[in-house]
């Protein structure tokens, strides 16, 4: 049975008598409308701790518009269900006020990693991030957290926060889940309409054929701009960058170095997609 908790002491309540008994925990930080790329963190999170705490909070602070907010699929009887199938201990779903209650002045900003991309598009963005994150990782007292590939912006501002605050929790990385037709699952992907899911795959082709051209060492620029070209050509739009970036610390490289990756951020219709994919020399 997955057990719902709503308020941090009741978890703390019991999470700390799993630690008593030697147990490891693992929490899988969400945001609901849950996919099998969010199970896929969840069966990884099974694997590596003795306890699992899914955690699902839309968090208000990471919204650039409200729009995007209130339009952000809910549906927490089907994310039950499906989280009890996979076995979690608890489902951990605070109300906005218990994650910040009046009163509340804190913001954990990260810089360096933060700045280009998701965060130079989304001002703000990594500050709600890196604040909830802290917290729920705060509040679950959990010693491994499972972060997804697929926001690979993300998942480097997380592993920096947790470096530079000796916060004591190992932090894991999982590969991005996608369909079959290669579109990297995603909650917002629901709002795509027929014609545009047939477009929508078109993009991961284009990562991975850039990815072979880089790495058969053609021009990174040239290789860049003829992918942006291609594609807005298929009926996407305001691309906000497709960019190759070192791994870890997102610095732009004008020739294929090292651990690489290639991120893009464009729009289809009402959904902003965001995708990327390694590219080693
Ligand atoms: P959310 O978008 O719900 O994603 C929760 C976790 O699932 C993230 O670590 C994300 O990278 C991972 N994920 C999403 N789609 C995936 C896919 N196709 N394959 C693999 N992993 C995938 O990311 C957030 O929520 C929030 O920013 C959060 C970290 C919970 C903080 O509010």
């Amino acid at each position: 049975m997955t057990q719902v908790i709503r308020h941090s002491e009741a978890l703390r309540e019991k999470v700390a008598g799993w630690k008593r008994s030697g147990m490891l925990v693992g929490v899988v930080p969400t945001m609901g409308a849950l996919h099998d790329g969010h199970l896929s963190l969840v069966h990884a999170a099974r694997a590596q701790s003795d306890r699992v705490i899914v955690t699902v909070f839309v968090n208000p602070m990471q919204f650039n518009n409200t729009t995007d907010l209130q339009k952000y699929p809910r549906d927490e009887a089907t994310d039950l269900a499906l989280l009890e199938a996979a076995g979690v201990d608890v489902l951990f779903a605070p109300d906005v006020t218990e994650v910040y209650p009046d009163g509340f002045a804190t913001t954990v900003s990260v810089s360096g990693v933060s700045a280009s991309m998701e965060g130079a598009f989304r001002p703000g963005h990594f500050d709600g991030v890196a604040t909830v994150v802290a917290k729920l990782l705060g509040m679950t007292q959990a010693g491994r957290a499972f972060f997804g590939e697929k926001d690979w912006q993300q998942l480097q501002v997380v592993r920096r926060m947790v470096r530079d605050l000796n916060l004591p929790v190992r932090i894991i990385g999982c590969p991005t889940v996608r369909e079959e037709n290669g579109l990297a699952m995603s909650s917002r992907n629901q709002h795509l309409t027929g014609p545009q899911r047939d477009i929508a795959p078109v993009l991961h082709r284009i990562l991975v054929q850039t990815a072979q051209r880089l790495r058969r060492g053609e021009d990174v620029h040239t290789a860049l701009a003829e992918a942006r070209a291609e594609i807005l050509s298929h009926g996407f739009h305001d691309l906000d960058y497709l960019d190759l970036r070192t791994a870890d610390d997102l610095q732009p490289l004008d020739t294929l170095q090292g651990a690489a990756r290639l991120l893009v951020a464009v729009g289809l219709g009402q959904v902003r997609l965001i995708d990327n994919i390694a590219v080693d020399a």
